[in-house]
């Protein structure tokens, strides 16, 4: 296709271009890099590192990528033959999708027909191919001295026996599963579990309120609730139990009830007794699971049977249950994980996301275990008890890849283990990435900075270490068979050097295939607003040489830490404060989280502005969301900036609360143009 090639041409002037100019500008691995014109800036890869890499160089990559995308049917299925299918796919139609919603239903489809189970090849498959006494699971506790470790085998009977258990009280092919558990083995252990006789699993992160867990329970009406009495977090002890106590409860006052919790015993947190039970519906983990036998027969499964729900925020204030199915994601994850981190059976991996994220389902557990990688599951958090706790858990376990997010500290502590280091969830900004180049990689590993969402399963555009030249703060170029294409308002395919909307031409084996329970949002949301293609929300850059630059999200999406925030979903739990009348929240840039939460409310008549008033209303927020989501700022205001038409001008708040007064634009289609002085004036209040 032309895209491909427009990128492929790009992509080989790149590699002449750079190494040419290299004098001037470029690095090799094993330099600092001072460098500070972000496009010109490159690093290029050692021959040591490309000689040893599973993809040596730009030229081995463009044949790849060019086969994917001139029969994709042929390449992706060379690589699912590498799992274990009982039955193979159509090999006429590995794949059948139409993403254009003026034609039909949009639908994506990938090895239908083919009858597998992931659970059975990230585990059995391992065993029997002689990797059974290999660590699957390093596990590091929240407080440093207390660790536990599983092999393959002891990972799978563990999986064996909660699959027992759960068919033993019912739970089916396709039920849902909803998971409320902090980074505990148990957590990658109950989402095999899952897996294994084809029930559907929905993990809720651990820092989600009651509300927003029953909201969840609610849409998708699970057989069982999973969780465990308490987790230390730090050094305070949350009471996981409590929550989801309270979330049960709001579940049933909508009719939605839930006749099983099995509840694991943290006793690091807290010992069994004090938590409160509700008999015939509680159940001890400890006083069951042990008991089952540590074998249990696969449930297999057709490539398109759901594996798992994961909501997301959206920019309206529902979440979104995106579904991922079995066989594409299986085969997706696999590869993006090999390739993306040039893994090799003697490395361990470790990656700090939370299986509550995508990033926890995709790089925690499926992808790493169906490559039989040794995977370090941290269940603390990273400054504590001190900010040396990373790199003190890097040094500990010889981590060789890691993968984290740009929003990380480093002090002492060697990190001589590490290999490769791999970024995820928000734009790492050319001083980040050179800092992490430089101080954590000691000017040593490449960096993968992956962009990639929910939504999409696996990767998207990635660097390869060892392929190319990086350019820091760029995400550089796609993954095999992914045709990004930027486009303009109207939707027109932009070439060459441009900046615009981020889509996709074409499907992949990661995509999503619905929202759960909502296919009309799901074409309303990602496919309508450019007929043809898949819609990220994200804007892009795509530089001279055929990089790409991702410039954050283009719709009401707040990317704080890396953990996505509908600006909705604030507002109306800032409106439910009784005392809160209207609400507008924006992002705002903020050196460290990369995005911060700032909110404009107006109060209802009569009620003063007070500090007691602005800690309730950000606790209210915490109540329904969960702490990642409260304001770093309540802007007090008297009026919001409105069209006439009632809209409110979001344009002229974001500017506002990042103090940038000379490019309000024009305010005089505003219905009240002095709201914006006022606001002004109270910035600081
Ligand atoms: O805006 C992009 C940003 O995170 C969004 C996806 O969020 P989520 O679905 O929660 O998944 C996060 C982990 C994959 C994207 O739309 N994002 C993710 N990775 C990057 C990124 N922005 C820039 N560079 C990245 N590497």
């Amino acid at each position: 296709s032309s895209i491909s090639n427009s990128i492929a041409n790009s992509s080989y002037s790149v590699n002449t271009r750079t190494r040419t100019r290299k004098m001037v500008k470029a690095v090799s691995l094993g330099d600092p890099l001072l460098a500070e014109d972000q496009d010109e800036a490159v690093v290029v890869p050692s021959d040591h590192l490309s000689q040893q890499a599973l993809v040596p160089s730009l030229r081995d990559y463009l044949e790849m990528y060019k086969a994917s995308i001139q029969d994709p049917g042929r390449f992706w299925s060379e690589i699912a033959s590498q799992f274990h299918w009982e039955r193979k796919w159509d090999p006429d139609h590995v794949f059948s999708h139409n993403l254009d919603v003026t034609k039909s239903q949009v639908h994506i489809q990938w090895f239908k027909g083919g009858i597998t189970n992931i659970s059975y090849n990230c585990l059995d498959r391992i065993v029997e191919s002689g990797g059974g006494d290999k660590i699957a699971l390093f596990w590091e506790a929240n407080d440093p001295g207390s660790d536990a470790s599983l092999t393959y085998k002891q990972l799978l009977s563990r999986v064996c026996q909660l699959s027992n258990y759960l068919k033993d009280i019912g739970v089916k092919k396709g039920d849902a599963v909803v998971v409320y558990l902090p980074m505990l083995m148990e957590l990658p252990i109950t989402m095999l579990a899952c897996a294994r006789i084809g029930a559907v699993h929905s993990v809720v992160f651990a820092g989600f309120s009651a509300e927003s867990l029953a909201q969840r329970i609610i849409d998708c009406k699970p057989k069982l609730v999973i969780t465990c009495n308490a987790v230390k977090r730090g050094s305070k002890i949350i009471h996981l139990k409590d929550i989801v106590d309270a979330a049960l409860l709001l579940s049933a006052q909508t009719n939605v009830s839930v006749d099983r919790c099995l509840v694991f015993e943290n006793e690091a947190a807290m010992k069994r007794e004090p938590t409160k039970w509700q008999e015939g519906r509680d159940i001890w983990w400890q006083d069951v699971i042990p008991e089952y036998p540590t074998h249990c027969e696969v449930e297999w499964v057709d490539a398109e049977d759901p594996l798992f729900l994961l909501y997301t925020s959206g920019s309206t204030g529902k979440p979104k249950g995106v579904l991922h199915t079995t066989g594409g994601y299986m085969v997706y994850t696999a590869i993006t994980f090999k390739y993306a981190f040039d893994y090799k059976p003697t490395d361990i991996y470790w990656c700090t996301a939370d299986c509550g994220w995508i990033t926890g389902h995709s790089y925690v557990t499926y992808g790493p275990l169906l490559n039989g990688a040794s995977v370090v599951v941290f269940e603390g958090s990273p400054n504590y008890p001190d900010s040396g706790r990373c790199w003190d858990i890097v040094d500990k376990y010889k981590v060789t890849i890691f993968y984290t997010a740009p929003t990380l500290y480093v002090t002492r502590y060697s990190r001589k283990s590490l290999r490769i280091l791999g970024s995820v969830g928000e734009p790492i900004n050319p001083s980040a990435w050179r800092w992490f180049y430089n101080v954590v990689g000691d000017s040593r590993c490449p960096i993968s900075d992956t962009w990639w969402q929910t939504e999409t399963g696996g990767f998207m555009i990635t660097p390869l270490p060892g392929a190319w030249p990086q350019k820091p703060g760029s995400a550089t170029f796609p993954f095999f068979g992914v045709q990004p294409v930027i486009v303009d308002e109207k939707g027109v395919e932009i070439e060459g050097e441009c900046s615009g909307y981020l889509c996709v031409k074409s499907s992949w084996p990661g995509a999503f295939r619905t929202l759960y329970g909502d296919h009309e949002r799901y074409e309303t949301t990602y496919f309508k607003p450019f007929p043809g293609y898949y819609f990220t929300g994200d804007g892009c850059r795509r530089d001279k040489d055929g990089y790409y630059w991702l410039t954050g999200r283009v719709d009401d999406v707040i990317n704080v830490s890396g953990h996505r925030i509908g600006t909705a979903e604030v507002e109306s739990a800032l409106v439910s404060h009784p005392q809160c009348a209207e609400a507008a929240v924006v992002g705002v840039e903020h050196e460290v989280k990369g995005q911060a939460i700032y909110a404009f409310v107006t109060l209802v008549e009569g009620v003063p502005y007070t500090e007691d008033l602005r800690k309730s209303l950000i606790l209210t927020v915490r109540k329904q969301i969960g702490a990642f989501a409260a304001p770093d700022k309540i802007h007090w205001a008297p009026g919001l900036p409105k069209t006439r038409s009632g809209k409110i001008m979001r344009r002229i708040l974001r500017k506002i609360a990042s103090r940038q007064l000379n490019e309000l634009g024009d305010t005089s289609t505003l219905a009240e143009p002095n709201i914006v002085d006022q606001l002004i004036a109270l910035a600081d209040c």
